[in-house]
């Protein structure tokens, strides 16, 4: 086993190896896989940006949730007010930051154009569907201080989270069923970030577009992973190939008609995400 006493650590894998930074005694952060000279593939089915723990001597992923919750707190008092919620999304290791998915440079924008300049001082309530190991709702938390963020997950581990933050409160439910309406409270801003199975992310959003306030936001992340054959084949065991595709067409077209009503005031697809912009 390496040593783990420097701030970056390289740990040996089959065809290479992966660079990890250190972020306190605990928790390491994924900055790089190197690939070994005569190898064409990496051993590492973990993305950039990803946290792990060290537990008993082996570090373990802490982005896949199991039975016991994995977290990451910062131990050193940061300036949130003056740092970008990009920087903020890096501090807490989210893949939603520039380290992976690189979206909250585009979010800042966005929010900053609905909700304005000062957008982070607002009480902007927040919904996330999807805690896991709840390195996004610290990221909402400390960037907008005034607002609430409510986190919700199916695994209620996830839900033991955070308890460190009093701007967050986080539910165990289903965000594809019903029952989910009697935990949640209007909010200016819904991030579905749970299956991404175009048939969840359906249910999610028929169930809670009616707790979005007037000119509220919808974000729908990892939209590729709906047009991801194998990443649906794991999910889903008999999947019937015809009945999903014509699933995801369904939605495209409820969405369409959702501007065409002026349900939803203007739409943008993006690359791996929708944003709807509520009239
Ligand atoms: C991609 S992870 C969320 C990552 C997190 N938002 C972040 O950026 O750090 C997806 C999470 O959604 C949860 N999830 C999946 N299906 C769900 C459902 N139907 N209802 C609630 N949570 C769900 C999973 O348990 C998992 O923790």
């Amino acid at each position: 086993m390496p040593k783990l006493t420097d701030q970056y650590t390289t740990i040996p894998v089959t065809g290479g190896s992966l660079k990890f930074r250190r972020l306190d005694e605990n928790f390491f952060r994924l900055e790089e896989t190197l690939l070994d000279e005569n190898s064409s593939k990496l051993d590492c089915p973990h993305k950039i940006g990803a946290l792990f723990k060290l537990e008993g001597g082996s570090l373990i992923s802490a982005s896949v949730m199991t039975d016991e919750p994995r977290e990451y707190v910062p131990k050193e008092k940061h300036p949130w007010e003056s740092l970008s919620l990009d920087e903020i999304g890096l501090i807490h290791g989210t893949d939603k930051s520039s380290s992976k998915h690189n979206l909250l440079k585009d979010y800042e924008k966005i929010f900053l154009e609905r909700f304005g300049r000062n957008w982070r001082n607002k009480t902007i309530n927040l919904i996330e569907i999807g805690i896991c190991n709840g390195s996004s709702i610290r990221t909402w938390a400390r960037a907008i201080p005034n607002g609430q963020v409510l986190g919700v997950d199916n695994i209620k581990a996830c839900t033991l989270l955070c308890r460190d933050i009093s701007n967050v409160h986080l539910v165990h439910a289903d965000a594809t069923d019903q029952s989910l309406l009697d935990k949640v409270y209007p909010c200016h801003v819904i991030i579905d970030d749970g299956r991404h199975l175009v048939q969840d992310i359906s249910k999610s959003l028929k169930l809670l577009w009616g707790i979005l306030e007037k000119g509220g936001i919808y974000i729908i992340e990892d939209t590729l992973c709906m047009y991801n054959m194998n990443y649906i084949r794991d999910l889903e065991n008999n999947l019937d190939v015809s009945e999903y595709k014509l699933e995801r067409m369904k939605f495209i077209d409820t969405i369409t008609k959702m501007v065409n009503k002026r349900i939803i005031n203007y739409l943008q697809i993006h690359r791996n995400y929708f944003i709807l912009f509520k009239s």
